[in-house]
């Protein structure tokens, strides 16, 4: 199994004063930055595009972790590879041809993600395995931070490991995510977790390098 991964999610951040957020997630012990971009069509929120992201990219060298919740998503591949995106991640509900979203992330030289949300089955990535880089399985309906974690996606995190095999996928977590429930998704098969308000106002407050270690060791358990 590999390594544990902590991905902060900056949409729990102050957004007057996010470079400083974004250096003090990496101090604290950040392995990923994982950035939330809504569209207010995909999901009814909106957060924040590429030229935020191209913003903060020269805060930290550490790994940005792109969860686009947008349809159509590929009209906007190019600009959040050009904003520093490293992996880049589309739902598979997004529009009709994952398979083809993928491959152009990967021809742009970036890691290619796909997103479940809670009701898309397992199978909707079957025949796209080996155009993946990572696999991110929504433990909420996306759209907003601080929602409660669903445990109906305990069983579609094992099943994905399961089909994973031997294929150097990370499987990745996202929504509601605790030093509470953390043991339970890495026993699933998960190697990556997002958080958002338990790292920025967890049980340690707003002490996010707490945080971080905190789901960090439960994961690791
Ligand atoms: C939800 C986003 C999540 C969210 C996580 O649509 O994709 O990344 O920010 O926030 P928490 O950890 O507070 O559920
Ligand atoms: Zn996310």
């Amino acid at each position: 199994t590999s390594e544990i991964l902590i991905a902060p999610s900056i949409l729990a951040a102050d957004f007057a004063r996010l470079g400083e957020e974004i250096a003090a997630i990496d101090a604290a012990g950040a392995d990923w930055i994982h950035c939330d971009v809504m569209d207010g069509h995909f999901v009814p929120n909106i957060s924040f595009g590429a030229d935020v992201i191209r913003a903060i990219r020269p805060v930290t060298k550490k790994v940005f972790d792109v969860h686009l919740m947008i349809a159509p998503v590929d009209p906007y591949l190019e600009a959040f590879a050009k904003a520093g995106a490293d992996v880049i991640t589309v739902h598979a509900e997004a529009g009709p041809h994952l398979d083809r979203s993928l491959q152009a992330i990967r021809a742009l030289g970036k890691k290619a993600g796909v997103s479940l949300c809670p009701s898309t089955p397992e199978s909707t990535i079957e025949y796209v395995l080996d155009r993946l880089d990572l696999v991110l399985v929504m433990t909420v309906n996306p759209g907003f931070g601080g929602q409660a974690f669903l445990e109906s996606q305990l069983e579609k995190i094992r099943r994905i490991r399961s089909m994973i095999g031997d294929r150097p996928i990370r499987l990745e977590v996202d929504g509601g995510i605790t030093r509470d429930n953390a043991a339970a998704v890495a026993a699933a098969g998960v190697d990556t977790l997002v958080a958002g308000s338990a790292v920025f106002r967890g049980k340690g407050g707003a002490d996010y390098a707490a945080n971080i270690a905190a789901i960090r060791a439960a994961a690791e358990a």
